[in-house]
């Protein structure tokens, strides 16, 4: 057993959605979040600057005394999960893109993946995708702008139905049937985005997988909670106000942090 938190960090507010499925999941863990609001959006960052922000994240979490830490941002994973894990001693879990569930269920055989231009350039992504996807088209598509619009709450409205429409509809003319998000921000905009690819298309995110994949390496090493209340710390080195909105069902601190 042990009661450290779990660490989690993020460009911003996405991570969000990853620390939702691990607190469904694990209820009893405590866990601290920070989002590195300040910094974002991550995926426009060349991959020097990406490393050197995950080593001062990562540091941050480490310092508050965190059993493991949770990469909740594909950006920071591609490009930083290597260096990380043989750098520090503890477990670190990333976000992929789900590339193979989508590439083994497509019909049509084609796939959209929607993702920063820093994950689809890093080459941990284009590992993934060439050993997954054999005879499969894979259509990358660059969500340029959709990070800040999801940082400042509008995950719906004009802006953001625009920016999608122009990224999604040449993949529905393409004929995917499957959709991957690879940006732990996107599922925040998944009304609108089913909305735009009717329910033809098949949403991919990552949340529950990489739930799952956190209580599993948990239990690995033994580094489980037991059966205690648990407690929640969020910090934004931006604004707490726009983090808490993402929160607002849960009971959490939320603080300002200058970092
Ligand atoms: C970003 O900061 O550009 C997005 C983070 C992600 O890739 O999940």
């Amino acid at each position: 057993m042990n009661l450290q938190p779990i660490g989690i960090f993020d460009s911003g507010v996405g991570g969000t959605s990853i620390w939702k499925e691990i607190h469904k999941l694990l209820p009893n863990e405590d866990t601290i979040y920070l989002a590195d609001s300040k910094n974002a959006p991550y995926g426009e960052k060349s991959a020097d600057e990406i490393l050197n922000l995950s080593i001062k994240n990562t540091e941050f979490l480490l310092n508050l005394g965190c059993k493991i830490i949770v990469i909740a941002c594909n950006t920071a994973t591609t490009n930083a999960i290597a260096y990380l894990r043989k750098t520090y001693d503890i477990p670190f879990i990333g976000i992929e893109p789900a590339i193979k569930p989508a590439a083994l269920n497509s019909k049509s055989k084609t796939i959209g993946v929607l993702a920063t231009k820093g994950t689809l350039t890093s080459a941990l992504f284009n590992t993934t995708s060439k050993n997954y996807s054999e005879g499969i088209t894979v259509i990358d598509q660059d969500g340029e702008g959709l990070v800040p619009l999801i940082e400042s709450g509008k995950v719906n409205g004009v802006e953001v139905r625009n920016l999608l429409l122009k990224y999604l509809n040449p993949m529905i003319h393409q004929g995917i049937d499957y959709l991957v998000l690879g940006c732990t921000h996107y599922p925040y905009l998944i009304p609108v985005i089913q909305e735009i690819v009717s329910d033809k298309v098949t949403i991919i995110d990552s949340g529950e997988a990489v739930a799952k994949h956190t209580k599993s390496i948990l239990e690995k090493f033994k580094l489980s909670a037991s059966d205690q209340l648990s407690k929640h710390q969020f910090y934004s080195n931006k604004n707490a106000d726009e983090l808490k909105y993402f929160l607002t069902d849960y009971e959490v601190s939320v603080d300002f942090l200058d970092f």
